[in-house]
């Protein structure tokens, strides 16, 4: 193929840079380095995308490191359309970040890093279309746990023979560390897998070397490598459910939040293949759009770190009022008052101790009903609500067919499933006696929660309110609405309906690549049919895969295929479609209703 101006003038330039053989003057580095991280690219527009490396410096670091870098339309880069050079140093960890601008829309590209006589990997990477687009093909994906299981998935992601971009919703890496007594490590010591540092992340050092840890990871690596990349983080990138003032994983003894907070936050800029902030913009917030042509607008959300209100927690006095009931008669419990052995049962549960016969304590549903339903309680934040209902509506007047919002948590509600009743006296038993002994006062509280309530105070369902601002958005918007959610570790197919019961938006949730699901929890149940029976928004929802899911958009219709893996125990593996949807749209242009698109075996 000739090489059109443009190109050649980018040619010019990389002349220009590199010497004859190649290596750029100047850049005779003594420093011996390697690129054991891989490469990645990331946040493509129609004429730009972040590339991405990092160079590891053997033996006493450097000051800075001159690296140089190169895209070409071949793989042999025979026609390098730019090149440039750029510094690195520690402190930015010596990953290296550059926006390659001056592309064609819609066209794949290769690249590659160079520092000193030593070249990176090569990668392949795509910009976004403009105009009319047939088709956009998307991996997407979220929550790996390090100990959990081998990236299969991301493999299987990087295998894929037409593949546009993969939108990682969050939870790409986890803050639980290596050592036995870290979440995930009763696997990890099994399959000889465990992440580093051994303990828990807390400093900027730690989420480094995690980083380092996840990208030393060959599957990974392949599938950053296999096309462009655009991520948002979830709680555990940084911790355990994060709000903007703390995290139900993060104590005291921890040092200070903010400082936790800013360190996984620097930390994820450097490793992550995401463009920095817009000047003014806080650092937390990731919020952006992406254009797919006149087909979609991609709207990535940002929940926790903007806005995010907290939790309701069930040990906390200000936000619920424990009962405590004399259990004498079992079918009829009596409500204590006296409030000096109101006192002592308190006391012993909330220290937890045993609480003294014949006394139980259970949350008082009224106040925690009261407690969710606040109405200024927020999962994006009322700034970014805001935002959201704006680039909505510009989508739409742009004349956009379709638009894909990257969420976290699951929004479909979840309330009136309820476990206990679905698994009987004797399967809620076995549950209960082999899950592990943290969770066994949340599965208590489960059991004697009404129906209505959620069963975590994490998602959509703890903010309803928030929840109806979103339907009233949706309603609203006059678009084609799809919500890509992820969080879960479980795949959802839902139709989120507002309180009239009309559908306001699609929904698909992703499930996990390793990361257990509640169903795995409780000792390999399938819960799924459970959701999906007794919750009018779920159509589909399945526990028990780890994979990922591929979305086909086209101007009619959106596809979805649920990828699952056979295993993630081991490294040799098995795809399969678990599932495949098609989302037609109605008469009047608007999201029409799931149909199965499943063969009957
Ligand atoms: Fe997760």
């Amino acid at each position: 193929m000739k090489l059109d101006r443009r190109e050649v003038m980018g040619a010019a330039v990389g002349a220009m840079l590199l010497g004859a053989s190649g290596v750029p003057a100047g850049a005779k580095a003594a420093q011996k380095v390697s690129f054991r991280h891989g490469i990645a690219s990331g946040d493509p527009l129609h004429d730009r995308v972040i590339l991405w490396t990092r160079v590891t410096p053997e033996g006493d670091p450097p000051q800075s490191l001159q690296v140089e870098w190169e895209i070409a339309k071949d793989a042999d880069f025979r026609r390098v359309i730019r090149r440039g050079t750029t510094l690195t140093s520690g402190a930015a960890d010596f990953t290296v970040k550059v926006d390659a601008a001056g592309l064609k829309p819609d066209t794949e590209y290769a690249y590659r890093f160079r520092c000193g006589d030593v070249v990176s990997p090569v990668g392949r990477t795509k910009t976004l279309p403009v105009g009319n687009v047939d088709n956009v093909v998307m991996a997407v994906a979220s929550c790996s746990l390090f100990s959990t299981g081998f990236f299969n998935a991301y493999r299987d992601i990087a295998s894929l023979d037409r593949l546009d971009l993969v939108m990682h919703l969050g939870d790409y890496t986890y803050e639980y560390g290596g050592a036995p007594d870290q979440l995930g490590m009763s696997i990890g010591q099994q399959i000889g897998r465990a992440p580093t540092p051994a303990h828990e992340a807390v400093t900027l050092a730690d989420y480094r070397e995690r980083y380092a840890c996840y990208r030393s990871d060959e599957d990974l690596q392949a599938a950053h490598a296999r096309a462009p990349w655009i991520v948002v983080w979830d709680d555990h990138d940084t911790t355990n459910d994060d709000w903007v003032g703390g995290a139900q994983n993060h104590q005291p003894s921890e040092g200070s939040w903010e400082d936790r907070k800013a360190a996984s936050v620097q930390a994820f800029f450097e490793w992550i293949p995401i463009r920095p902030p817009e000047a003014g913009k806080p650092r937390v917030d990731i919020s952006r759009t992406f254009e797919l042509g006149n087909l979609a607008t991609i709207i990535m959300m940002e929940n926790r770190l903007v806005g995010r209100d907290r939790q309701v927690d069930l040990r906390n006095p200000t936000d619920v009022t424990w009962n405590v009931l004399d259990m004498t008669g079992p079918d009829q419990p009596a409500l204590v008052t006296d409030p000096a052995i109101r006192k002592d049962v308190l006391t012993a549960a909330l220290t937890g101790k045993p609480v003294p016969a014949p006394y139980e304590v259970r949350v008082d549903p009224e106040s925690l009903r009261k407690a969710i339903s606040r109405p200024d309680r927020s999962v994006y934040g009322h700034s970014l609500e805001e935002w959201l209902s704006g680039q909505l509506r510009t989508s739409v007047a742009a004349g956009k067919k379709w638009q894909i919002i990257g969420n976290q948590v699951v929004m479909a509600r979840t309330t009136g499933a309820d476990i206990v009743d679905f698994l009987g006296p004797e399967g809620w038993q076995k549950a209960y006696a082999q899950v592990t002994p943290q969770l066994r006062p949340w599965l208590k509280q489960l059991e004697t929660l009404p129906d209505d309530l959620p069963f975590e105070f994490d998602g959509w369902d703890a903010y309803p309110a928030a929840r109806s601002r979103m339907d009233a958005m949706l309603a609203s918007s006059g678009g084609r609405p799809v919500v890509l959610s992820g969080d879960s570790h479980a795949f959802w197919v839902n139709s989120l309906t507002d309180a009239q019961g009309r559908q306001v938006a699609a929904e698909v949730g992703t499930t996990s690549i390793t990361s257990s699901s509640l169903g795995n929890m409780l000792g390999g149940l399938e819960l799924g049919p459970l959701f999906s029976g007794s919750c009018p928004e779920v159509r589909f929802c399945q526990h028990l895969t780890r994979g990922y899911s591929l979305v086909t958009l086209t101007p009619d219709d959106m596809r979805v295929d649920l990828i699952g893996m056979s295993t993630v125990l081991q490294r040799d593996y098995q795809r399969f479609v678990l599932k495949s949807f098609r989302l037609p749209t109605d008469a009047e242009g608007h999201i029409g209703q799931w149909e199965d698109l499943t063969p009957t075996a």
